[in-house]
């Protein structure tokens, strides 16, 4: 694939760092180790595993500026047009911080907070009511997000309310769910930005009709008649906007199982520690911008040094959605290889990313990452204080933690080739000080800053998903063989043929 002269300067110092290894960088430069990092408020970032030298961070800066990242910066908290496919502004961050000086901003920011009022209400009055049990109805970033945030914040649950999901179109999904639950204790949340998302419909009519009718049925969505249609009564109807996107969206009503599972104020303190993010990224310049930094090492290591592929690696068992959450808001919003005006991009864009929690992954997929044939970049993520009285159990969680880093980057010279480590393979390191409602929202805000950035530097739209219209036309063409046994319409040879094989064994 060709690429921009912007990406070729990285070529340029790919090519000149090609035989230096990371062991050696940090060797040679007294303050590197403490120097190429970075904190947030309780979020520290370390950036000294990379193959990047002081040169080549200059050039990344320099690629930062001819991008134009920090107007680009501003424009996002500006409400301009970012998401110019769909013509709309991408406003997440007006649901946390009035950073936004622009009247498409400042209104946001106003809905958002009228918005919260409601859903306090709301809160307030399942919590008087009889109901134990939520189930949040929806998909993709009507479901990750949220589902991420409750889970992580175990610790700070009220107990008041036990949350579950329900996402996917597998009817034994629903059935499993709801052989535990009570339906005259149990209310069901639809979230659905659109509202015409057809897993959200068919498992939300399930809930509506195993709970006999509307009285404990909400909503959240952009939609509101079509919320109404579906039976949902409007003062149980919380909004949603064009201008949120789903998979950045855990901040606005979309967070109301969160809510219920921890309470309003810590649900604030959510929303806090992403405002305090949001004020680093838009005052910091692009040098000490923990963001840039973070998105210029990923356009490093995809297009400097041709890695496709990204791991994820939180060692903290709250965190084990993580990698699930950021794949979708790193591969729905980066997997595009067209720019706004059409033209093709041409440089390798987001790379497939996965990952599993520490220590599990160590016993599973970690031999692959020492010794494959691939290097595959990771962020490391830790947490210094623990919400337990394990000590032993913790300090070996950070023992292991900061081993597995120091082993992939240093590598290990045995005589024995089978034995050997080759290393040099680069990881950036995440702390949070605690796992806190706070900590949280700044490490999912310093993700969403950081794939924005990114889909600056690589000329590409983050808030669009043109890319999943496909699937679900031809599942919506498709639907009536498979219901009614008709062929007509199906075309594509080999669906005919897997169509005939499940009708012979239905
Ligand atoms: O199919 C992809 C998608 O549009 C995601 O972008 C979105 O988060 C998800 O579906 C759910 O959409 P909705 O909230 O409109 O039901």
């Amino acid at each position: 694939m060709r690429s921009t002269p912007r990406m070729d300067v990285l070529g340029a110092h790919a090519a000149r760092l090609v035989d230096r290894r990371i062991p050696e960088l940090v060797a040679e430069d007294p303050v590197r180790a403490a120097g190429r990092a970075l904190r947030v408020g309780p979020l520290y970032a370390n950036f000294a595993r990379h193959r990047l030298d002081a040169d080549a961070w200059q050039a990344l800066f320099g690629l930062a500026g001819d991008a134009g990242v920090p107007a680009a910066i501003r424009a996002l908290f500006d409400g301009a047009e970012v998401n110019a496919s769909e013509r709309r502004p991408a406003l997440h961050t007006a649901l946390r911080s009035s950073l936004g000086a622009s009247a498409v901003a400042r209104d946001a920011h106003r809905l958002a907070g009228e918005a919260r009022a409601q859903m306090d209400g709301l809160v307030a009055a399942l919590a008087a009511s009889d109901v134990t049990d939520i189930v949040n109805v929806g998909i993709g970033g009507s479901d990750l997000g949220p589902r991420l945030a409750v889970d992580a914040l175990r610790d700070f649950h009220s107990g008041r309310f036990r949350v579950h999901f329900l996402a996917n179109v597998d009817g034994s999904a629903a059935q499993h769910l709801l052989r535990g639950l009570d339906p005259a204790r149990t209310a069901a949340i639809l979230v659905s930005k659109s509202f015409g998302t057809q897993e959200t419909l068919l498992n939300g009519a399930i809930l509506r009709d195993w709970l006999g009718g509307g009285e404990r049925l909400y909503a959240v969505s952009a939609n509101v008649p079509g919320a109404k249609a579906f039976g949902v009564d409007t003062g149980r109807i919380l909004p949603m906007w064009d201008w949120v996107g789903g998979r950045f969206s855990l901040w606005s009503a979309v967070g109301f199982a969160i809510a219920l599972a921890v309470g309003m104020a810590r649900f604030d303190e959510l929303l806090a520690g992403a405002a305090e993010m949001d004020a680093h990224v838009l005052g910091a310049p692009v040098e000490c911008n923990l963001a840039v930094w973070h998105a210029l090492v990923a356009v490093w290591n995809r297009n400097g040094l041709g890695l496709d592929s990204h791991a994820i690696l939180p060692y903290d068992e709250r965190l084990a959605l993580l990698p699930a959450y950021l794949q979708q808001l790193v591969m729905e919003s980066l997997g595009k290889s067209v720019t706004p005006r059409g033209e093709p991009v041409d440089c390798a864009t987001a790379p497939v990313l996965w990952g599993g929690v520490g220590t599990s992954s160590q016993h599973s997929f970690f031999q692959a990452l020492h010794q494959g044939s691939d290097t595959v970049p990771a962020d490391f993520i830790g947490v210094v204080r623990p919400a337990h009285g394990y000590t032993d159990n913790h300090h070996a969680l950070l023992a292991n933690l900061l081993a597995q880093a120091e082993a992939l980057a240093n590598g290990y010279a045995a005589a024995d080739p089978q034995r050997r480590h080759p290393g040099n393979r680069p990881s950036t390191f995440l702390l949070l000080d605690a796992l806190t409602p706070q900590a949280l929202g700044a490490l999912l805000a310093l993700y969403e800053h950081s794939v924005y950035v990114q889909s600056v530097l690589w000329d590409i739209n983050a808030f669009d998903q043109w890319g999943v219209e496909l699937g679900k036309k031809i599942a919506g063409d498709l639907l009536p063989a498979v219901r009614d046994g008709s062929d007509a319409g199906v075309i594509d040879p080999v669906t005919r043929t897997l169509l005939a094989e499940i009708r012979a064994r239905g």
